[in-house]
């Protein structure tokens, strides 16, 4: 494309030199550059693209993009070189530009919040496609067109590759794109030029402060979806909800269950395997019920039902729609026939841990038994903390290994058992990550809930960077398989 048409509408710039000049390709990484690309120098968290632009020139580039604050004033041997006041936003909007605006051919839903985001959009997904629309998805788990998977990356693309995405889903013809918007995505312009449909709010905690300075610039990183999108439909159970709302510039809707809601539901009964409610459409209240337990469930189908509502779904299409939906390793319950309650959850950091074991606690008649590993080479402070948060609220925990990496997992288990044996917890340590669950499920009783924390959607260990297939899900069906038909309690009692 024409560089000036790249460029087109975009403020805060400066062209010097050949703005006719054809560009081949937009790149922020320089060992991707090819002949006739336009490369944007980007101001990293690890590395500075400035550093990179002679790699670039060498590998073919012809336009270059600096910002002006790191600009040394040298003018590189190229077609063009732009001037920018911020090249994130740059890259952001050239990316728009060159792949033609490709979110103009599709609604877009946005989902912003600390939890419950990779649910929301599965729940969406699900209840479009039951109205028979394509829907696109992008978030953690993967990225998707209908059924099939397209290039999996991280929560928010760059604005780059997911101007990419989004053309390729605009060209097959999704109707409905559902995305997960992290904070970092919107702190760092990624989605800058994004017309989103809907913006959904779900909750805020202090997580992720270890990148944002501070929870204020946490809590405006977030905001900015409700200044990008139509319509917003916020929980306005959470204590973030009356400050976003008196800064949102689109219209808002409430949804939740205190603090009088627009939409609302009632009757809610939570069970160790769904998440039952009542609420009215077109004035007939309908029972609706998701097979994942937990209070938070009945959140992010509010959610989903507000946007699917908005996008025409009907009562008939929300109904299956939640009924059917499974989500990757959060909250996924594990079908057997034992009358086992047995869940696998990606919960990897001390307050993801905390929070999914205090939810199957409030519903768990019998006992919680958390079998749960720390990963290797990385955050090793968090692995007592852990221990202490299993020992606390579980009444027995498996400590087992998850991807140990380069570490020897007998050390990084013993890091674990040093937290948790300041606790009453009882526990058990059982290296070999197989072995760990199936000794779990053995001990199992009918009321009692097994909990494999750590993995959730992976299929595979990391062991001294050899990914082995290994699947929580198919470890726990095939433990379950192997336990007598008539599991007398009374063996395994402990
Ligand atoms: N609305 C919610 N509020 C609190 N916790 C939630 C909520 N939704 C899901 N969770 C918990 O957080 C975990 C991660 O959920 P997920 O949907 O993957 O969130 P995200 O994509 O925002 O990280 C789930 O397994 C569940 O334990
Ligand atoms: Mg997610």
């Amino acid at each position: 494309m024409i560089l000036s048409d790249i460029l087109e509408g975009i403020e805060g710039i400066e062209i010097k030199g050949n703005a006719d000049f054809d560009v081949a390709e937009i790149k922020c990484d320089s060992r991707l550059v090819s002949e006739n690309d336009m490369f944007v120098a980007i101001v990293g968290f690890k590395t500075n693209g400035h550093e990179y632009i002679s790699n670039a020139i060498e590998a073919g580039a012809k336009v270059i993009a600096v910002q002006r604050d790191n600009w040394n004033g040298e003018v590189p041997n190229c077609e063009a070189l732009i001037v920018a006041d911020d090249t994130r936003k740059l890259l952001a909007l050239s990316a728009c530009n060159y792949y033609h605006h490709p979110s103009r051919e599709f609604k877009l839903v946005g989902i912003t919040g600390t939890k419950g985001k990779t649910t929301t959009s599965y729940m969406i997904k699900k209840i479009l496609e039951k109205a028979g629309k394509k829907v696109g998805l992008i978030g953690t788990i993967a990225n998707m067109i209908g059924d099939e998977e397209v290039e999996a990356s991280r929560t928010t693309p760059e604005s780059i590759d997911l101007q990419r995405l989004f053309r390729k889903m605009a060209d097959e013809k999704c109707d409905v794109v559902v995305m997960e918007v992290s904070s970092h995505a919107l702190a760092l312009d990624r989605v800058l030029g994004c017309e989103f449909d809907i913006g959904i709010f779900t909750n805020l905690s202090q997580d992720h402060l270890d990148f944002h300075k501070n929870f204020d610039d946490y809590f405006s990183a977030k905001a900015k979806l409700f200044s990008m999108c139509k319509d917003g439909y916020i929980n306005c159970d959470d204590m973030y909800a009356r400050k976003l709302m008196d800064i949102a510039t689109c219209t808002i809707t409430t949804f939740g269950i205190d603090n009088n809601p627009y939409v609302s539901a009632r009757d809610i009964i939570i069970t160790n395997s769904y998440a039952d409610f009542k609420m009215p459409f077109n004035k007939v209240m309908q029972r609706i019920k998701v097979n994942i337990p937990g209070r938070f469930t009945v959140y992010n189908a509010l959610a989903a039902i507000c946007a699917t509502v908005k996008l025409g779904a009907s009562v008939e299409n929300i109904i299956e729609g939640l009924e059917e939906v499974t989500v990757p390793g959060r909250s996924e319950m594990v079908k057997n026939d034992r009358n086992l309650t047995v869940m696998v959850d990606y919960a990897h950091s001390p307050a993801s841990l905390e929070s999914i074991l205090k939810a199957v606690k409030s519903y768990t008649k019998g006992k919680v038994i958390c079998v749960f590993g720390c990963g290797g080479d990385r955050d090793k402070t968090k692995r007592p903390i852990m221990g202490e948060i299993a020992g606390s609220n579980a009444a027995y925990t498996v400590i087992k290994s998850d991807n140990p990496r380069t570490e020897d997992p007998k050390e990084i288990v013993k890091q674990i058992e040093e937290g948790i044996k300041k606790t009453k917890g009882k526990y058990v340590v059982i290296v070999n990550r197989k072995k760990a669950i199936e000794h779990a499920i053995r001990m199992a009783k009918k009321n009692d809930l097994v909990l494999i924390a750590g993995k959730g959607h992976e299929t595979y260990q990391e062991i001294n960077g050899v990914h082995n297939h290994f699947d929580d899900r198919e470890v726990a069906r095939e433990a379950m398989k192997k336990l007598p038909e008539s599991k007398n309690d009374d063996i395994y009692a402990w």
